[in-house]
């Protein structure tokens, strides 16, 4: 049963992080484009984005069962650590994205903006995955 969780967990780091990467090319792509091209990739910008996080609430899920079923002690550092970036994380995926999409809607940013702003959150968010991910693999002794 372990062994499933844990595969479980690693599924839904993959779904968490992958869908990051098929952003990039869809944002060089929405420059220049017509409202109906624009609308269009934005609905698949968010669909990555509400993918990333039903795998998130997984990949939280089956973590926290593997610290209670497991032989790591909720005291470990890098389950702390894991933990507290996966807080920030949550935060920033839930101001980063979708409301800039809503402000650009309401004319408050123009494209431009918005493109350049949903790169750099991209970017952000992959950096704290891959940093959460590092801590689960290697497994550092932090303190
Ligand atoms: C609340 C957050 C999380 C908790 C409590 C948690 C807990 C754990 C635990 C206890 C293990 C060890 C399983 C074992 O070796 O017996 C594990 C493995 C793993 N976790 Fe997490 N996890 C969390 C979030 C994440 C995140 C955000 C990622 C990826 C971005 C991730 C990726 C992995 C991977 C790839 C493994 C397998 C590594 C290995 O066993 O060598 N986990 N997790």
């Amino acid at each position: 049963m372990y062994t499933f969780i844990i595969f479980i967990h690693v599924i839904s780091a993959v779904l968490s992080i992958g869908p990051f990467f098929v952003l990039f090319p869809l944002l060089d792509r929405m420059k220049g484009k017509n409202k109906e091209m624009l609308d269009t990739a934005l609905e698949v910008f968010q669909a990555a984005i509400r993918l990333v996080k039903h795998a998130g609430h997984v990949l939280v899920g089956s973590g926290l069962l593997l610290v209670w079923q497991g032989n790591w002690p909720w005291t470990t550092s890098w389950v702390i650590m894991t933990i507290v970036v996966m807080v920030v994380s949550i935060a920033f995926l839930a101001s980063a994205f979708k409301p800039k999409i809503r402000e650009f809607h309401a004319g408050a940013i123009d494209l431009d903006t918005l493109i350049k702003k949903l790169r750099s959150a991209v970017w952000k968010y992959i950096i704290l995955l891959l940093l959460m991910l590092w801590f689960m693999v290697a497994k550092p002794n932090l303190w």
